[in-house]
């Protein structure tokens, strides 16, 4: 079996970040969201993976991911001019996907579940889909299923009016026949050609849709607030410190914190669980629990917590303690050094500065 992993989107709810990096690519953890798409799918056993992306990222793409083996997978690109839905990413990649029954994956989700199993039980089924969905609180944000003794009988993309709270939440198996529905099917009131009219028109031409539903962890990491919250959730299975820097007499570590190559700490306090990037340097701070310093970030006379500061970016001198934050790459953050006090900003488009 393939799979592929749609990664196309244009990330608006994440600007600025996704200005220069597209939200698959944004790390969590020190590591970007997709590898852990990556390795989800490869622990189910699949390998040959297909990455739908937009033509101003695949070098990003190319670049942090490259053909795959490193990561133990066979990636092939393929290049989406414009989002213009989930189901004309899928008609895309019909080519590469060939007849064989295959697995879709939404690039910027995060899923705690292991997929084996349901992987192997559809591929051995007569199923035609099979649907990862789970309870949500908010259903309106999602495309929602109705499921009758394990069949989807409707689904409804965000629906003003939830008619269940079973979300969908972006992994899908599907046999060919997902073709014959994208052929099928007009653009939906946002003007995009949506799986889920698609999956609509499997259902209403019986054939065999199966909803399987999770209670394990989850998150569409589409807004600043998702990315914090996984970045917490992936950093409290860290449950061992590593160090592979330099840390000095004066610096106390308290529960799990890893410490890259090349990183340094110098006189400070550093809360895990918490990582270090490599080449990192920390001097006179204190790092709360959940935050992930990434490589060749500096940070001195500063406080850091439950946030994530991606590569080479500077924290100086900041006198209130950054707090559930997400620092893009190579930003600098300091005090005003010379009178007058003030706040002396160059912000990009569509950046969020909460000052206290
Ligand atoms: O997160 C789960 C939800 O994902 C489901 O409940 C919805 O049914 C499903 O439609 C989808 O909704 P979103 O509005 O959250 O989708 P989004 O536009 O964020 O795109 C999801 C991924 O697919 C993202 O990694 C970008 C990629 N994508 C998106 C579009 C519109 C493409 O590769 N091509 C596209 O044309």
């Amino acid at each position: 079996m393939k799979a592929i992993i749609l990664c196309a989107g244009k990330g608006t709810r994440l600007r600025p970040l996704t200005f220069t990096n597209a939200k698959q690519l944004i790390p969590v953890a020190n590591k970007p969201v997709i590898l852990y798409s990556i390795e989800k799918i490869l622990a189910a056993g699949i390998s040959e993976i297909g990455i739908i992306v937009n033509p101003e990222n695949v070098s990003a793409f190319k670049e942090t991911l490259g053909d795959g083996s490193d990561f133990g997978v066979h990636l092939t690109y393929i290049v989406q001019e414009e989002p213009k839905g989930l189901a004309h990413a899928v008609k895309l990649s019909e080519d590469f996907i060939g007849d064989d029954k295959f697995l879709m994956y939404l690039g910027d989700n995060m899923i705690q579940e292991d997929l084996s199993k349901f992987v192997n039980d559809f591929s051995k089924s007569d199923l035609n889909a099979s649907i990862l969905l789970t309870p949500v609180e908010d259903p309106s944000r999602f495309g929602i299923a109705i499921v009758d003794s394990g069949a989807i009988v409707k689904v409804v993309e965000k629906p003003k009016n939830p008619p269940s709270n079973l979300a969908i939440i972006g992994v899908y198996l599907f046999d060919h026949f997902i073709f014959e529905g994208i052929d099928n099917i007009q653009p939906s009131w946002r003007g995009e050609l949506e799986i889920t009219d698609a999956i609509q028109y499997l259902i209403d031409h019986d054939h065999k849709v199966q909803g399987h539903v999770v209670y394990g962890w989850w998150k569409d990491a589409g807004r600043p607030r998702d990315l914090i919250e996984a970045n917490r959730r992936v950093l409290a299975n860290v449950k061992n410190s590593r160090n592979l820097g330099t840390i000095d007499g004066g610096t106390s570590l308290e529960g799990p914190v890893v410490v890259e190559k090349g990183a340094e700490i110098v006189d400070s306090i550093i809360r895990g669980p918490t990582i270090i990037g490599e080449g990192a340097l920390i001097i006179n701070s204190y790092l709360g629990p959940y935050t992930s310093i990434g490589p060749k970030v500096t940070i001195e006379n500063s406080e850091i917590e439950n946030s994530i500061l991606l590569e080479n970016s500077t924290v100086r001198n900041v006198s209130v303690r950054i707090d559930s934050s997400i620092v893009g790459r190579n930003v600098t953050i300091s005090n005003m050094e010379a009178k007058p006090k003030v706040h002396n900003l160059v912000v990009g488009d569509y950046s969020l500065i909460k000052l206290s």
